[in-house]
């Protein structure tokens, strides 16, 4: 299967999104966050993607990073967190400056040795993932980093991953997408994409339109497939 450019989810995929609480965790400022942790980082990732997609549906973008400070008030409120501004100026300031996953640079230094087109395309804002990706050392193996923020709506809807094909003046098929988020790559195989679901978590099949080409559970678990399946 010949490909023209691999894009990549952001949030998930190559930027880990426990990074923010676990270091908080690790650092004990707060002990009130110990045992809700995981809570906490579970409702604000599911809350973050639910305003996105409920956003659309509403008509009423605003940017990921609001949709990130809105699901963090909810999450900390849920938890029984809510109060403490300085616990949620450091997740806030923690997230800005996610850390990747420690599978992230492997894969993207392996494309690049390959020659092969890398870029982002996520629900992120630019400044957000501007500054993301410049942190987590993720730039100089990027061609580029594409934010829905242009068209003013987000994944799954069928633009944003045209934005991405369009990007290389490849067919749909001609690009390969990676994603953690399950329902993420259901849209992105509906529209056409070759996908493989980076399955970190071991969930499911969505019951959705549009089933993953192949699913792996790290990044490094798909360099078999890029080696053997996909002309890069
Ligand atoms: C992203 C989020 C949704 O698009 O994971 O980066």
């Amino acid at each position: 299967m010949a490909i023209k450019a691999v894009l990549f989810d952001a949030y998930g995929t190559l930027l880990d999104i426990s990074s923010a609480t676990a270091q908080l965790v690790a650092k004990q400022h707060y002990p009130a966050l110990a045992d809700k942790a995981e809570a906490l980082t579970s409702l604000w990732r599911t809350r973050q993607v639910e305003y996105s997609w409920l956003r659309t549906a509403m008509a009423d973008y605003t940017s990921f990073w609001q949709i990130t400070q809105d699901a963090l008030d909810y999450a900390l409120d849920a938890t029984g967190l809510a109060g403490d501004a300085a616990l949620r100026a450091d997740l806030l300031a923690l997230y800005a400056d996610i850390l990747p996953y420690e599978d992230a640079l492997g894969c993207l230094r392996y494309l690049a040795d390959q020659n092969t087109p890398c870029a982002i395309l996520s629900n992120g804002n630019q400044a957000m993932l501007d500054r993301a990706v410049s942190h987590a050392g993720l730039t100089p193996y990027l061609t580029d980093v594409l934010s829905v923020e242009p068209h003013q709506t987000f994944k799954p809807s069928a633009v944003i991953y045209q934005m991405g094909a369009s990007r290389f003046d490849a067919a749909a098929d001609e690009i390969l997408f990676f994603s953690s988020n399950g329902w993420d790559i259901a849209g992105a195989s509906h529209f056409g994409f070759q996908t493989i679901w980076v399955n970190r978590q071991s969930l499911p099949v969505e019951r959705l339109p549009g089933k993953p080409h192949h699913i792996v559970s790290s990044l490094t678990e798909a360099r078999p497939l890029l080696q053997g399946h996909y002309q890069l």
